[in-house]
């Protein structure tokens, strides 16, 4: 990913910033590194799901890392967005058991039915289709992750209400 490709504005307010010193004070004084999965999690939700460089930048100097231990973590997960994303990410389990319940079959479907391909979001910014390995929830395949929630059993008339609730702004992505 080009450093320069997407630009983002970088608004660290006070009230993202006392929740971040909240975050660091869960941990030694000597150990605040260890903060730096939920800081990244909070500070991307305040800044429209996505960490852009020049954002992770920011979270290294709060943290006094250097920014390569921020970039390889940011890179490594694939709950971090390093680009801006379709408001309705689909983040369907590609892992064993929810492949052989059909969830290949379902991002295709998805896929068609939203004219993209996986990994591309839509013309209007609205939905995306991403592959994630598991989420944890095998004995509800196939399933995906839509915001802070599942959706499991997946099929064909599931994927299409989803779209249409989605639209339809029915379709709530926080759980907080
Ligand atoms: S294999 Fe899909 S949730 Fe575990």
């Amino acid at each position: 990913m080009e450093r320069t490709q997407y630009k983002q504005e970088i608004n660290i307010t006070e009230a993202l910033m006392t929740r971040i010193n909240e975050l660091i004070s869960h941990y030694p004084a000597d150990k605040s590194k260890s903060a730096l999965l939920p800081i990244l999690h909070e500070v991307q939700d305040a800044h429209n799901d996505w960490l852009s460089f020049e954002l992770q930048d920011k979270v290294a100097e709060i943290l006094n890392l250097k920014p390569i231990e921020v970039y390889e973590v940011v890179s490594f997960y694939t709950m971090y967005n390093q680009r801006p994303i379709g408001k309705y990410m689909f983040e369907f389990c590609q892992t064993g058991p929810c492949c052989l319940n059909g969830v290949e079959n379902l991002m295709d479907y998805t896929c068609n039915k939203l004219g993209v391909k996986v990994g591309e979001p839509t013309p209007d910014g609205l939905f995306e289709v991403r592959g994630v390995e598991c989420l944890g929830a095998c004995g509800y395949a196939p399933m995906m992750q839509l915001g802070d929630f599942y959706q499991e059993h997946l099929n064909e008339e599931k994927i299409d209400q989803l779209i249409a609730d989605c639209r339809d702004d029915k379709i709530n992505l926080l759980e907080k």
